[in-house]
């Protein structure tokens, strides 16, 4: 009977990225098998995230829960991966010895001999050190999973804002070689993927070496990886605004496969908290990289990360946050309220304003946003827009599902053929969370289906 592997994943898609090359990597080298089903599992595994406190205490309360399972089941193996374990390290095992197994976002790949250890010695393993360029040395090549992938090209961040562990927790900025990275992602296009995302910390700060000795920044590797043959569609996460270069910005008239969809977080929209923060750019600055990359591309739309009540926010600084977003107009926001974290130099910063005032302060936002959200989806009814088909829909299994160049989820009756191919489907309807369209039936339209060549194209009405 082969392993069964659970693994429970928090936090960013770095981590989404991590627990499934963990899951293949357990896969190759001890036949493990995943499943949904942590009560089946002999094996429970937790990716954790400690960007916030709330996220960090669930990793405590949900390995309680998993304790009285181990009670019962001696043999069930348990482990702690991700930013927590690379924080807390040893101490995991001391506030919880009944976890085997402590490995950092550095040493997933040692898991294979973490396990054989823990299986001959039965005695906790801990490994969270930072041994960077040996892990993508050290996986299994890429397998592909439909027509969409994740390909991580740098890890960890140097940038150390005020407010943030992660250069604590992943360690420095530190990019993959080019020639590795564009191999995954040409590997990935003949497994039939058809849209990438490059995924970093910060991941425009991309500086690859190349095997002649040049190095290869992100504007250039966004246009190697959009020119391999299958690629149509590519994306990003997270860039930062401070390496936001001109190059970058030029790819959005010249790669055609780069989505008009932008993750540019801003945090604050206060000069004033964004140097507390240490974030390095000006408000002015921000504002005039998002209308650089709309001279070229007039579709563009944003979204950014907020963070509210940071210590010292007054109600100025966040007005001032509420008429950026006016000015900008973003259809998404990943926001919370400030955390403080141990260890950063935020933390210990006088924080006066009441939870109530932040709390009323973050919902105007949220709602704000929601309704511009709402507007933008509006506006797309009456429109075709091409879209990467995922498979049928997860609420209507009649109905197939895929999503927009701006990633919108559009649900549609389709044909079962039309999955992972791009299809035009006209919008007819905007709800909160997804759009709702009919295929547009037309040879020229929807050529890629009918086995034609497919070019990148945008949004027309
Ligand atoms: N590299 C990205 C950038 O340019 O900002 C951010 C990556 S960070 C892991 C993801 C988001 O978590 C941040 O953008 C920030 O909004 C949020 N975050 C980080 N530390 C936080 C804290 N102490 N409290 C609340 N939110 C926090
Ligand atoms: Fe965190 Fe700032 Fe880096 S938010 S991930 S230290 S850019």
């Amino acid at each position: 009977m082969p392993v069964k592997l659970y693994i429970k994943t928090f936090g960013c898609q770095m981590n989404d990225y991590d627990s499934r090359r963990i899951a293949h990597l357990l896969g190759e080298s001890h036949g493990m098998v995943t499943t949904g089903n942590a009560n089946d599992a002999d094996m429970l595994l937790l990716n954790t995230c400690s960007v916030r406190e709330k996220a960090q205490e669930k990793v405590f309360s949900q390995l309680g829960r998993w304790r009285e399972w181990k009670e019962t089941r001696p043999e069930l193996m348990i482990g702690v991966g991700g930013c927590v374990a690379s924080q807390e390290g040893e101490a995991i095992l001391k506030r919880a010895p009944y976890v085997d197994l402590v490995f950092g976002p550095q040493t997933y790949h040692r898991l294979p001999a973490m396990v054989d250890q823990l299986l001959s010695s039965r005695c906790g393993v801990v490994d969270v050190s930072f041994p960077e360029i040996e892990k993508f040395d050290s996986l299994p090549a890429p397998r592909a999973d439909g027509a969409r992938a994740l390909v991580s090209v740098m890890e960890g961040c140097s940038k150390y804002c005020s407010f943030c562990v992660v250069p604590y927790t992943r360690g420095e900025e530190f990019s993959r070689p080019f020639d590795d990275v564009i191999t995954e992602v040409y590997e990935l296009a003949e497994q039939g993927v058809r849209e990438v995302t490059l995924l970093g910390q910060n991941v425009n700060a991309y500086s690859g070496a190349r095997h002649d000795g040049g190095v290869i920044t992100f504007a250039e590797l966004v246009r190697y990886a959009a020119a391999i043959e299958g690629i149509d569609r590519l994306r990003y996460t997270t860039s930062h605004p401070i390496d936001f270069d001109q190059n970058l910005i030029d790819a959005y008239a010249e790669v055609p496969e780069l989505v008009s969809h932008l993750h540019l977080p801003v945090q604050s929209g206060s000069d004033r908290i964004l140097s507390l923060m240490k974030r390095g750019y000006s408000v002015a600055e921000y504002e005039d990289i998002v209308q650089r990359v709309r001279q070229r591309r007039t579709d563009l739309v944003l979204s950014s990360d907020f963070i509210i009540g940071f210590p010292g926010e007054t109600d100025d600084d966040f007005e001032q946050t509420m008429a950026l977003i006016e000015r900008i107009g973003f259809d998404q926001s990943f926001s919370f309220i400030y955390s403080p974290r141990p260890g950063t130099p935020a933390a210990p910063l006088p924080d006066e304003t009441p939870s109530e005032v932040k709390q009323a302060r973050l919902s105007r936002l949220q709602a704000r946003i929601n309704s511009m959200s709402a507007d933008i989806g509006a506006k797309m009814i009456g429109t075709v827009q091409r879209v990467l088909v995922d498979g049928p829909s997860r609420r209507q299994p009649t109905q197939m599902s895929g999503r927009t160049d701006n990633n919108r989820v559009v649900n549609f009756s389709g044909v079962a053929e039309s999955r992972n191919r791009f299809v035009n489907v006209r919008i007819t309807e905007a709800l909160p969370h997804s759009l709702r369209g009919g295929l547009v039936i037309d040879e020229n339209l929807n050529s890629d289906m009918m086995g034609g060549d497919s070019t990148a194209a945008h949004g027309t009405a």
